[in-house]
């Protein structure tokens, strides 16, 4: 029998012992999570650049169509930097300079996109591709490619309205009677302004990414948080003209990705200008998110919070993978809060095998279930490669912060 002193000192050692286990076990988890994560998704993109490699031909996989064959997009689609920024993230997860090599090779195949300029997506081509490739790779010389696509990219600022407009009046756009419209994914093309804007002392860059988050901070957004998919402006007077969806379900409802993006963008544009405004509205857009009581208890959402049918309704896992790295973010500004263990949760469903594919099926993405456009009859219940770019995203700022480092 222990005596009261022993007793005493050993019930707090135990207490101890116990939590430095379940520390080491949360650590194991965590750590087993990363790992498994990382090796399944070396094993899917082991196979899919395989057969791209093997074809001899350059080709860019976006998603997997009907027939089950995999769709390879030209470099002028919006998602033609996910592939490449994918390799990138690879390479940061595992060191293997074979991701690098094939990272270089498909990223410098979009050099010609930092002239285009009939679309906003050049901030997620250029971003997801070079912007990675300097980052992770100190690829020095991809600053003048980056410098360049945002210039292209201010070339759509409209200065009547203080905002980037996101589409031209061309093809399905056009029947829908807009002047100007704004979306609210095109708060992620500001990384590549706030960049840009360092390299290049280029404070125009800076200007127009501050006036296009203010603009979209007075007008996307509702009483309850939610966001708007589309605000049309007018070009004369710069007042909303419509406040319309694209891709959601309807004008008045809530479209799962665009509130991903927004809450990814205003935690990136704090990073970028210390403005607390921002943040404040990142933490708001949580709640609207989080407190939905048609959010699943997954947390992988519906691909639109008011789709007519839910619970029979397509998720869209790659709006959970968004949110995901814009939480892991926002838990190293607001310490003490729920954000990590939020995104951890996320992580934990969308590494389940209800999310994630086993390898060799899937067309060799990683992740299942996700939602391009459910109103335009497109990539319903499909992998897409913007998931997986996000998830291995959130992979990285999870591991990152596990380890004390600093996310980005
Ligand atoms: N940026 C287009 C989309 O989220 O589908």
């Amino acid at each position: 029998m222990r005596n009261k002193l022993q007793q005493s000192k050993w019930i707090p050692a135990l207490l101890l012992s116990l939590v430095f286990t379940a520390c080491g076990n949360q650590e194991k988890s965590n750590k087993d999570i990363i790992a498994d994560n990382v090796e399944n998704a070396v094993a899917q993109y082991t196979l899919m650049t395989d057969i791209i490699e093997q074809s001899g031909k350059i080709l860019n996989p976006r998603t997997v169509l009907e027939d089950g064959s995999v769709s390879y997009v030209p470099i002028d689609d919006w998602c033609s930097g996910f592939f490449p920024g994918s390799m990138w993230y690879l390479h940061e997860l595992t060191g293997d300079k074979k991701w690098e090599d094939l990272a270089i090779k498909y990223t410098e195949d979009l050099d010609s996109v930092k002239h285009l300029k009939w679309h906003h997506d050049v901030g997620f081509m250029i971003g997801s591709s070079y912007l990675n490739g300097l980052r992770i790779s100190n690829k020095q010389e991809y600053k003048d490619v980056i410098v360049t696509a945002a210039q292209s990219l201010s070339t759509r600022f409209r200065p009547t309205v203080k905002a980037i407009q996101s589409w031209d009046i061309r093809g399905w756009q056009a029947e829908r009677g807009w002047e100007c419209p704004v979306i609210i994914d095109n708060m992620m093309n500001l990384e590549l302004m706030f960049e840009a804007a360092k390299f290049s002392g280029d404070s125009n860059l800076y200007n127009i990414a501050v006036d296009h988050a203010n603009t979209t901070l007075a007008n996307h957004f509702r009483a309850d948080n939610s966001c708007y998919h589309v605000i049309d402006y007018s070009l004369t007077d710069g007042s909303a003209r419509n406040k319309h969806t694209a891709q959601g379900y309807a004008h008045e409802s809530s479209w799962a990705r665009g509130q991903a993006w927004a809450i990814y963008g205003y935690t990136m544009c704090y990073r970028y200008t210390g403005d607390k405004r921002y943040l404040d509205h990142a933490e708001n857009v949580y709640k609207f998110i989080f407190n939905h009581e048609r959010l699943p208890e997954d947390l992988i959402p519906y691909w639109d919070y008011d789709a007519p049918e839910i619970p029979n309704e397509p998720r869209d896992a790659s709006a959970a993978a968004v949110t995901a790295c814009a939480l892991y973010e926002m838990s190293t500004y607001i310490p003490n809060s729920p954000y990590k263990e939020t995104a951890d949760k996320i992580v934990e469903s969308l590494s389940s095998p209800a999310y994630r594919a086993e390898v060799g099926t899937n067309g060799n993405f990683i992740l299942m279930h996700s939602v391009g456009s459910i109103p335009h009859g497109h990539e319903i219940d499909v992998p897409i490669n913007y998931a997986d770019y996000y998830f291995l995203e959130a992979l990285i700022k999870k591991q990152r912060l596990e380890k004390g480092e600093p996310i980005l």
